[in-house]
């Protein structure tokens, strides 16, 4: 199964391992840089079947830390584009992006610490004025004309994306940034149409996939990723988390990443291996969608054991793959499944 390729609308992926996306916090002004073109291309030299690269700010503010990577504008892209140029015509692998605005988790430190104005950060936003952690600077509450110039940003940073070459697009929806403060009714207060009931606080999210839809064709699926739920009372959960994926299958999106937390300061959670694996199960069989699952997915056998029993159709690595880049295709040579190997090194075939 994890060598069996899989298509998403017309995209085909050559295996089931992506790379998870992950900050690397190295940037300057949001531009991709050497260090980003190594790091991506050698997951690419690795077999791996996707990479979805790094939460991309789709504005300024909606970084998370001054040095995390951007697609404001053309001069990130152009950046981006030659990464993605490289690993088309050196690999096997698809790259997909990103999208995410952090919110009220934005203009910190990459351990979560918040900067000021003074030291180049800037005013967070949230749909509604409540911080993250309660001695935290308070956020500016959305105003109904932000929110949608904020679904067009997500908007034109896509158009830029597929401009670039990206073959996917991923909303981040997840870990208590932008969109999951709307989803949660812990960080969403709100009165109007953006807050209250449940088809309110999925309506920015909905927005923002129907604006990328209107800009992507058969060739570009739509993933989004979501935390399945806080791990907190009266919280976002996962029943909503399915009420929600049968919502975005009909709106034209291929798959939900099953994530999970990231909302709500201090919540407790439960680690063992594939600990969110079961939230991917639920959300795919009570909705029929695809989904990827992720979380402490380290070896090959686990990732196999996930796919045949149903409970995802794609495994998304973090951690592992910053150790072993070479994972996917070094596997495939134990199991002797066919996988991409660089031409280059075809003298070190097992
Ligand atoms: C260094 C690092 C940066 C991360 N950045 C992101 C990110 O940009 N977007 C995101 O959705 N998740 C991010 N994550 C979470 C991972 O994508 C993944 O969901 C998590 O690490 C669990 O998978 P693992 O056990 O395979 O590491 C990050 C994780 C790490 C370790």
């Amino acid at each position: 199964m994890l060598y069996s390729p899989i298509k998403f609308r017309n995209l085909e992926l050559k295996n089931r391992w992506v790379m998870s996306p992950m900050c690397m916090y190295s940037c300057e002004n949001g531009m991709a840089n050497d260090f980003h073109f190594v790091h991506y291309a050698s997951r690419a030299q690795g077999g791996i079947g996707l990479i979805i690269m790094e939460a991309t700010g789709i504005n300024p503010q909606g970084r998370i830390t001054p040095n995390c990577m951007g697609i404001w504008n053309d001069e990130q892209a152009g950046a981006l584009s030659k990464i993605v140029k490289f690993i088309h015509e050196n690999s096997e692998t698809k790259v997909g992006i990103q999208l995410a605005h952090a919110g009220r988790k934005g203009s910190t430190t990459p351990n979560g610490t918040q900067i000021s104005e003074a030291e180049n950060g800037w005013k967070t936003v949230a749909p509604s004025a409540i911080p993250f952690r309660e001695n935290e600077k308070i956020p500016h509450e959305l105003s109904t004309r932000e929110i949608k110039n904020l679904a067009l940003d997500f908007k034109n940073a896509a158009v830029r994306a597929v401009e670039a070459g990206f073959d996917l697009v991923e909303i981040h929806a997840a870990h208590g940034y932008l969109v999951h403060q709307f989803l949660s009714p812990l960080s969403n207060l709100r009165t109007d149409d953006y807050g209250g009931s449940f088809e309110n606080r999925i309506r920015f999210l909905l927005e923002i996939a129907d604006e990328i839809n209107t800009i992507l064709d058969e060739n570009h699926p739509l993933f989004v990723r979501i935390s399945a739920t806080d791990y907190a009372e009266n919280g976002w959960d996962l029943e909503q988390s399915v009420r929600l994926s049968k919502i975005l299958k009909e709106k034209n999106v291929d798959l939900i990443d099953v994530s999970s937390g990231g909302n709500i300061a201090g919540a407790k959670i439960t680690l063992f291996d594939g600990y969110q694996v079961p939230f991917s199960e639920e959300i795919k069989k009570k909705t029929g969608i695809k989904t990827g699952a992720v979380g402490l997915i380290k070896t090959a056998e686990q990732a196999e054991k996930i796919l045949e029993n149903g409970q995802a159709d794609l495994i998304f690595i973090a951690r592992e793959i910053l150790r072993n880049p070479y994972i996917a295709t070094k596997t495939a040579m134990e199991k002797s499944e066919t996988c991409f190997f660089p031409k280059q090194y075809e003298r070190a075939k097992i």
